[in-house]
């Protein structure tokens, strides 16, 4: 059952990436952040620094910090809040508590599409549970195979 499931997802993942072409924040990631983040995410949210001085404020307003441009979204990848993304986007199958991230539930209306953009987020950034580490908990190794390309 367990490889019937991943060669499924293998071949949905291979038919959403158009074949072997790479995921990109212009091409893949911007797309879909605009339609399932920006809202609370675009260009009217606060900055790291100013939601991070403020959070309680900002919370309640449902604003996160912005994330509208390819080095504002690097920021939640790479430095200074590293793994943040795929913290608050993990389906829970990496996360310490095998909860989802707070942040699962707008990846898409149902599971499927859910699965499907959190594949696009992987396939952006990395697979594996390194992609959740603090910058403090990450090896030199998993450092290097940070992507994210532009
Ligand atoms: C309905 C509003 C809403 C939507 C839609 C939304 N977010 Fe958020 N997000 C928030 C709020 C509010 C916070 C701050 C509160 C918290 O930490 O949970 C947040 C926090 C985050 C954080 C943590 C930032 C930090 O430094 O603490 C990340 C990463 C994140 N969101 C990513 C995303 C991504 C990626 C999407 C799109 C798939 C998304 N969010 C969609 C409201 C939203």
């Amino acid at each position: 059952m367990k490889m019937v499931a991943f060669a499924g997802l293998l071949w949905s993942a291979s038919v959403s990436f158009a074949g072997d072409e790479a995921v990109t924040y212009r091409k893949d990631i911007a797309p879909l952040w605009e339609q399932k983040c920006k809202k609370c995410h675009g260009a009217d949210a606060p900055s790291l620094a100013e939601f991070d001085a403020n959070k309680n404020e900002y919370k309640m307003l449902n604003k996160g910090p912005r994330m509208d441009s390819y080095p504002h979204m690097v920021q939640f990848v790479g430095w200074p809040d590293t793994g943040a993304i795929m913290r608050r986007l993990d389906d829970g199958k990496n996360t310490k508590d095998g909860k989802p991230g707070n942040m699962y539930i707008n990846l898409g209306t149902n599971d499927e599409e859910r699965q499907k953009n959190l594949g696009l987020f992987k396939a952006w950034v990395g697979e594996g549970g390194w992609v959740l580490k603090k910058f403090k908990d990450l090896t030199r190794e998993e450092l290097g195979k940070m992507q994210v390309p532009e």
